[in-house]
């Protein structure tokens, strides 16, 4: 679709890729994005700096997927809608049924307000747990649904009601798979934290970074920005509809990923292994042939460079905004890092 001129509703656009989104879109031509969230996740700070461009508003009556009246309205003057709220993995483990209300009847919403408002283009962030763990490697976007997860559930089931809402409506788009995505602005405190927040915490407190089991788990980490990025590429291609993989098609285990956070803080503490906990999935990694064919989309930043930005935006943002360290909170001894 020609983005130039156009108006996009960016709903989860208050959270970490959704924060991304909106300001890669500014970088382009367009008339005006509009942010839709209702901040259970996403945060005022994320957005800040995007609300200093004139094309860009926060949605200000509300912005709750669940508010079909509001959600109508938001979507009256837009062009096209990229849809990335939902709630995260452990948050659907724990709590399936909101699960069910935001990720599944939310979606439903979405779609069934893109077509009342004739919207021309609709990005879905899908995710790769719809594949579970791999069974062929690199998992193209024909591996089987091998999911066993709430929020995998979650996921298929949008991808499969956008996939009629296509057949029936001829609303066109694509759903965009992400594989594990990292970067600034990812939850560095709270309940739901990831994997290289844990090891950096640990770090920060003199502690050896902990490994579960053998540290062989891998996955395909994809920079938060890169990501943002493919979403533009799917605004942007013409394909009527698909999903696609967006990663970076590299497998990096969490022994490896550990070296690497160790190597980038100078730190010389040795990794201590416990044994294996909770893992909901733990081999993954995408072919992202597809996204590069259709979509124009590859990514850009590598794992050091990405991990440094990471490391640095943590560091600047634990001090200018607390001047002391923050306590962490730990919800589950091992955090997923499927996303
Ligand atoms: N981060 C990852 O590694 C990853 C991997 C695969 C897929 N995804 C998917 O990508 C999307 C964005 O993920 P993220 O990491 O930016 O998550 P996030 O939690 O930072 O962003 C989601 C946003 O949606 C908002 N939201 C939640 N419920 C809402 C509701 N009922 N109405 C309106 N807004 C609501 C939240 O406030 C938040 O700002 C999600 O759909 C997620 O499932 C993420």
């Amino acid at each position: 679709m020609e983005i130039r001129g156009s108006r996009i509703l960016v709903i989860g656009g208050a959270g970490l890729i959704g924060s991304h989104v909106v300001e890669e879109l500014l970088k382009e031509d367009i008339k005006e994005v509009v942010i839709y969230d209702n901040f259970c996740r996403g945060t005022h700070e994320n957005i800040e700096e995007a609300l200093k461009d004139p094309r860009c508003r926060l949605y200000e009556i509300g912005g709750d997927i669940l508010q079909t009246d509001i959600l109508n309205a938001a979507m009256k003057d837009a062009d096209a809608v990229v849809h990335l709220a939902a709630l995260w993995l452990l948050q659907c483990y724990e709590y399936p049924r909101a699960a069910f209300e935001v990720n599944i009847r939310g979606t439903f919403n979405v779609l069934e307000a893109c077509r009342a408002n004739r919207i021309k283009r609709l990005v879905y962030s899908s995710s790769a747990s719809v594949y579970g763990d791999a069974l062929e490697e690199p998992m193209t976007e024909n591996h089987p649904y091998n999911n066993w997860t709430f929020y995998g559930a979650t996921k298929i089931a949008g991808e499969h009601m956008f996939k009629a809402y296509h057949k029936r409506y001829g609303l066109e788009g694509v759903g965009l798979r992400y594989m594990n995505v990292y970067g600034p602005r990812q939850d560095y405190k709270g309940t739901y934290i990831a994997v290289m927040m844990k090891i950096l915490d640990n770090l920060d407190r003199g502690l050896s970074p902990v490994v579960y089991g053998d540290g062989s788990q891998a996955y395909d980490f994809v920079y938060v920005s890169d990501v943002a990025r493919a979403n533009v590429c799917a605004l942007k291609s013409e394909v009527p509809f698909g999903f696609y993989n967006i990663g970076r098609g590299i497998k990096t285990s969490i022994k490896e990923l550990t070296e690497l956070i160790l190597k980038i803080t100078d730190s010389d503490l040795p990794i201590k292994y416990e044994p294996a906990g909770q893992t909901f999935v733990t081999n993954r990694v995408g072919d992202v042939t597809a996204a590069e064919k259709d979509l124009a989309f590859r990514w850009q930043v590598n794992l050091e460079d990405g991990l440094r930005k990471l490391i640095a935006w943590r560091r600047s943002h634990l001090q200018d905004t607390t001047g002391v360290k923050i306590k962490i909170l730990k919800k589950a001894d091992e955090i997923p890092v499927a996303g």
